[in-house]
């Protein structure tokens, strides 16, 4: 299979995400597109696992569009939970997603339990096409604690509950540092190196 390409899917339709890949594919002179934006609706997500899904996603994307598809999925697991809200994160209190709603039940089924941690975990996975025997996998994970009060606004989701090892929530980041240490962004970083290389092999 050849593994040269100059254009990428992003099994999203997140353009906020779009923009923050085309950016670090840039300096690799790969351009990336949604898949919204080439009429690709959005896969089910039917596993228990972070790396089946973004599996799913990419090669739903790679098979719809002829092209190679990068995807993600990420979540909260939380020790005492057995790894749960895991790939339920974003709806861990059901429909429609709310943060608030996420929040208030997680704080709530953590409310006796003495041992409170936690952490991120984000996989990346890039099909070259959707019958690719060999994607790139990449896997980041960001350990801390859950606290009982939120602190904090900047971020998303459970970040003004997640608490770091330096006494601060992810919440009292900025988006910078978030990155520089987040499970994105160690993944981000572990799927860039890999892509590279396999690039230069590519001559
Ligand atoms: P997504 O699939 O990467 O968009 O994220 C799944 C869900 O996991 C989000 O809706 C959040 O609930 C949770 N999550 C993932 N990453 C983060 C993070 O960096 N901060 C807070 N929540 C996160």
């Amino acid at each position: 299979m050849n593994t040269a390409f100059n254009k990428l899917v992003l099994a999203s339709s997140n353009e906020g995400k779009c923009r923050e890949f085309a950016q670090l594919l840039a300096p690799l002179a790969i351009d990336i597109v949604t898949q919204a934006s080439l009429g690709v609706t959005e896969a089910e997500e039917p596993y228990a696992t972070f790396v089946e899904n973004a599996l799913i996603k990419a090669r739903h994307a790679s098979r719809h569009t002829g092209l190679p598809a990068l995807a993600d999925d990420s979540g909260l697991c939380i020790e005492a939970l057995n790894g749960a809200p895991g790939v339920l994160s974003a709806r861990y209190a059901g429909e429609p997603k709310s943060d608030a709603r996420n929040n208030a039940r997680l704080i709530e089924q953590l409310q006796d339990a003495t041992n409170r941690r936690a952490r991120y975990v984000c996989v990346l996975v890039l099909t070259h096409a959707a019958d690719d025997p060999a994607p790139l996998i990449a896997c980041g994970e960001w350990q801390g604690e859950i606290i009982a009060s939120p602190r904090g606004s900047n971020g998303f989701g459970y970040d003004p509950y997640f608490l770091l090892p330096d006494g601060r929530t992810a919440a009292e980041m900025a988006a910078e540092e978030k990155n520089a240490v987040s499970h994105r962004g160690v993944a981000t970083r572990v799927l860039m190196a890999q892509l590279r290389q396999r690039l230069s092999e590519n001559g």
